[in-house]
């Protein structure tokens, strides 16, 4: 029987649109479902919506729509966002939708009905603002702290979970099992919690107060309130309690969460779970926040950062790429365009892609456009054994979530492979035929570590990996498993290889000229020059007002020209325009060249001309420039 692997993502709040912090788990869960279904494994990814709540509710009569309206606005935009982010998941679960209201009302009979539900009052700070009773300890000197206010003290009564009464069982639980939560750090948060007595869970609302959620199965006075509405989604999408989806993929869930949740998931839903009778998750697996320009983002500073817009300016391969790569899983990380670009040019356009341009085309020429036939002996054992080092580093990864380091020991694989073209020169091998069985196998041997890095890369990558697949002929295989890696002759001999366009082209950034690689020029280019130097040249729009031939030159041409003053210049144009039908026109000169004398006319400045078919021409506009306007 295989292995059942089930993952979910939270389900988003429907009261703000998806930015870079949504996308990443998704991707996060998409990398690792990818990953689970390749290893041969039952799989089952969910994602969606969270609905119900004050929040909404809210956000909804400001829009001037019915929460329903609204819910259905937003959540459509997280339903149609994933697929343009290659995202993979077998369901998308809404709190709205009839199943999963039936199975809410369901584990709150059960719960209620075994005494872990009462009905109790409460009375506290109560903050209008938050909605929400705050303990004296949480006010900061008396107000809340998010609006500053002071809060009103409030009695109410409502339904409260007996969740202190399962906290010595779910501090034994953690403690039994060290990685329910990770990594360590959020295990060592939920301890933490678990230090000073657990508070029961109030877990309604009175309709008076808010009508936008699920109705109590034991009062219709009362909704459920937030969290206990929400995890449940969780067993929804299984079809709990009788469903075939619920026995495959319970208790093998793997939960994926940012930090700002982890109380709700690390405590309530366990403790939940325990009190209906369901046995534990498997895992909580908690990241980071992803910051933009040093802050958290938000709509009031303007920081909040867009997946469709990175997605559609540099492609979704190197978004992905990017997101996975830069954030340890665990840390918060920072966002910034600037190292996304620099992560792209690097690993992306230079190491990934130039290996695969280089190797593709030396085996075209090499090889007679086909994957050769090699005998075994011929096949040299270095990068065969680098993939398999790199297969044994890859899984390690993917079984304790830490995806960077999958993604760093496969560009280690990468570099040893371009290390291996440097040091075998096949282009030198290529000019004596004697060398043929060698280059062959060096050949063979490149094509297979690609074959290599395109299965490696199918779970992070799936755009990239197939077209590194197409290139080397292997794209009808079905065989794209790890343990294909373990072959050393997964690829068909007599396939064709079909040179792509590049992977990755190099995005130049304005900021990056400094950085940027020396280009070899196939053109006769002047040395490089810093933007300062360039900057030093005044370039202006110059009028020309007058001009006639200089005496006894055939080609000087004496000019005055209003560049906002009016100044001379003499130029060499003479046999290739008259004086007249330069009358007039805008030109381009540099005003700031030291004077010099031409047969004995004093010039202020050069006017920009270049080769023409016959003779020169002269630089104009193909718009009106202003007279004395600065170029840049
Ligand atoms: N609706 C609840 C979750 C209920 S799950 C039963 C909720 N929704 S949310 O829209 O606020 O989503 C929070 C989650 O979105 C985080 O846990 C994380 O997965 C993702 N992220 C939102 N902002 C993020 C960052 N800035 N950085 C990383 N991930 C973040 O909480």
């Amino acid at each position: 029987m295989p292995k059942s692997f089930y993952i979910t993502t939270p389900i988003y709040y429907v009261n703000a649109s998806p930015h870079i912090g949504h996308a990443y788990t998704t991707i996060v869960a998409d990398v690792l479902v990818r990953y689970h279904r390749m290893i041969g494994e039952k799989t089952f990814f969910v994602t969606g919506t969270d609905e119900h709540g004050d929040k909404i509710a809210e956000a909804a009569q400001k829009a001037g729509i019915t929460p329903q309206e609204y819910a259905d606005k937003i959540s459509a935009q997280f339903r149609n966002l994933w697929p343009k982010l290659a995202i993979t998941n077998d369901y998308f679960i809404r709190t709205t939708d009839a199943n999963h209201i039936e199975t809410v009302r369901y584990i709150l009979q059960k719960v209620y009905d075994s005494g872990d539900i009462y009905f109790g009052s409460y009375e506290g700070h109560y903050c209008v603002g938050c909605e929400r009773f705050y303990m004296e300890k949480e006010l900061v000197e008396g107000k809340c702290p998010d609006h500053q206010t002071k809060p009103e003290y409030r009695k109410e009564s409502n339904y409260f979970f007996r969740m202190s009464k399962y906290q010595d069982w779910l501090i034994n639980h953690i403690k039994n099992n060290p990685d329910f939560i990770r990594p360590e750090r959020y295990k060592n948060e939920a301890l933490a919690f678990l230090r000073d007595p657990l508070d029961d869970l109030c877990i309604s609302r009175p309709k008076t107060r808010l009508e936008w959620g699920i109705t109590l199965p034991f009062d219709e006075n009362y909704v459920t309130y937030v969290w206990f509405d929400a995890l449940i989604n969780y067993v929804t999408a299984l079809d709990y309690p009788d469903g075939k989806k619920f026995k495959t993929f319970w208790p093998a869930a793997e939960h994926l969460i940012a930090k700002d949740i982890l109380k709700p998931h690390g405590i309530y839903w366990p403790t939940m779970l325990k009190a209906a009778g369901i046995e534990p998750f498997q895992h909580l697996n908690v990241h980071g926040y992803w910051n933009s320009d040093q802050s958290k983002m938000s709509k009031s500073l303007g920081n909040i950062v867009r997946p469709l817009d990175l997605k559609d300016k540099y492609g979704l391969d190197a978004f992905r790429y990017f997101l996975l790569r830069d954030m340890v899983f665990g840390l918060d990380s920072n966002f910034s365009e600037e190292a996304f670009v620099q992560r792209l040019n690097s690993d992306l356009a230079n190491d990934l892609g130039n290996l695969v341009s280089r190797t593709i085309t030396m085996a075209i020429k090499y090889c007679d456009g086909k994957v050769p036939r090699v005998s075994r002996k011929d096949k040299n054992q270095s990068l065969h054994e680098a993939a398999l080092k790199t297969v044994t580093e890859v899984e390690a990864s993917f079984s304790d979530m830490s995806l960077h380091k999958a993604l760093i020991a496969i560009w280690d694989f990468i570099n040893i492979i371009n290390k291996y073209i440097v040091e075998n020169e096949p282009w030198t091998l290529g000019k004596d035929p004697a060398n043929k069985e060698k280059l062959t196998a060096i050949m063979y041997d490149l094509l297979l570590a690609l074959r290599a890095i395109a299965v490696l890369l199918m779970p992070f990558m799936p755009q990239t990996a197939q077209k590194i697949l197409r290139q080397i002929g292997a794209e009808e295989s079905q065989d794209f498993n790890l343990i294909s890696i373990k072959k050393d002759d997964a690829l068909k001999a007599g396939s064709p290889l079909v040179r792509g366009e590049s992977l990755f082209p190099r995005i130049v950034q304005e900021k990056e000229n400094h950085v940027q690689e020396k280009k070899t020029s196939m053109i006769d280019l002047k040395p490089e020059i810093d933007y300062e130097e360039f900057a030093k040249v005044d370039l202006r729009v110059a009028k020309i007002l007058a001009a006639e031939p200089v005496p006894k030159s055939n080609k000087l041409i004496k000019l005055k020209v209003d560049i906002g003053e009016e100044r001379t210049i003499v130029a060499g144009i003479g046999k290739d325009y008259t004086p007249e039908e330069l009358i007039g026109r805008k030109i381009l000169i540099v005003a700031n060249l030291k004077p010099v004398k031409l047969m004995g006319v004093e010039s202020y400045g050069m006017l920009l001309a270049t080769d023409a078919d016959k003779g020169l021409t002269v630089l104009t506009f193909d718009r009106e420039a202003k007279t004395g306007g600065k170029v840049r």
